[in-house]
């Protein structure tokens, strides 16, 4: 992660930071869909004369070569691709392409610069987008590994915890949270046995750290009282996969187990319920649910449950 990130600006959809790290690569931030590093940034005004004054700062940017498949240009503005004017783009490709010593390569596979202006920004930035590692195909209802990455990050890892995901399914957040170092970390699903042969390369390491069960989330019985520092989980929204009987008991029976595995002291929980469904939750973990964020995911509204002891 980045220790000394500082939040300049957020909207719904962006965050810029300020950090004295020189990020390469978008590897600390695993969180993010996308992840780019400010070059230089000029107030928005009239986007042409924007863009020749970013233009003219490019020299003296901190900039790697380009590699062989050399760079291309593109803006988002407002949140839409947006084209840019042809003079005001030649210009800025001109000062990139000898800053870097590389070619234009409108196709991609190289290296981006993108022109990002926000709504509530006053500035428009020029900014490199930081590489990123192919991430394997997402299996049919898994979360994405940025979500599943940022649920971890919101329950503060600590290389102490003791942490467990009840319905880990596909793996997705017992592989975020394996990023990070932990005293044990525990995978439990009802289907591990039929889910296992599509884990996750990390899940099938074998590690002294992480524990793999088939169990019942609503009976722990690998799992003694007060064992766990730390669950992040998402458990069956009760809307396409059924749980037996009616969800209010299904939510009370696995809230009453939570508050037998977790340390009285400094367990937490993040939790990820469909919004409907995210009062049931609330009820059912009373104090340890301290704090909700509405989200979407995929358009679907959702609600992340945060708390601690
Ligand atoms: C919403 S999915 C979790 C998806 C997971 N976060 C992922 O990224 O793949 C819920 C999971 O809970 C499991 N499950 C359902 N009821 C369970 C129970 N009573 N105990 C343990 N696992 C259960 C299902 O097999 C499913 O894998």
């Amino acid at each position: 992660m980045v220790p000394d990130a500082r939040p300049l600006f957020t909207d719904d959809s962006a965050t810029l930071v300020r950090t004295s790290r020189k990020l390469t690569s978008a590897d600390p931030l695993p969180f993010a869909n996308n992840a780019f590093r400010v070059i230089a940034k000029v107030p928005r005004g009239k986007i042409i004369g924007a863009i020749r004054k970013l233009a003219a700062q490019v020299p003296k940017a901190d900039l790697e070569p380009a590699g062989r498949q050399g760079f291309r240009v593109m803006a988002q503005l407002d949140g839409q691709l947006t084209a840019i004017d042809r003079a005001a783009r030649s210009d800025l490709e001109r000062a990139l392409s000898a800053k870097v010593r590389g070619r234009v390569s409108s196709r991609g596979g190289g290296d981006e610069y993108w022109l990002i202006g926000r709504k509530d920004l006053g500035e428009l930035l020029l900014a490199y987008r930081l590489p990123k590692q192919r991430s394997r195909k997402v299996a049919a209802g898994a979360l994405a590994p940025e979500l599943s990455s940022m649920l971890v990050a919101a329950s503060r890892p600590d290389r102490r915890d003791r942490f467990l995901d009840p319905f880990a399914g596909s793996g997705a957040l017992v592989a975020a949270r394996l990023a990070q170092p932990a005293r044990r970390i525990d995978y439990v699903d009802e289907r591990l046995d039929e889910l296992r042969p599509n884990l996750p390369d990390v899940l099938r390491r074998k590690r002294d750290s992480l524990r793999m069960f088939a169990g019942d989330a609503r009976r722990l019985t690998m799992i003694d009282d007060h064992d766990v520092d730390v669950i992040v989980t998402d458990p069956p929204w009760g809307e396409h996969e059924d749980v037996d009987g009616p969800y209010e008991t299904f939510v009370a029976d696995v809230a009453a187990e939570f508050d037998r595995v977790l340390s009285p002291r400094h367990g937490r929980l993040v939790l990820l319920s469909s919004r409907r469904r995210a009062d049931f939750w609330s009820a059912a973990l009373g104090p340890l649910a301290e704090e909700t964020l509405e989200i979407l995911i995929n358009g679907h509204p959702a609600t992340v449950i945060i708390g601690s002891r």
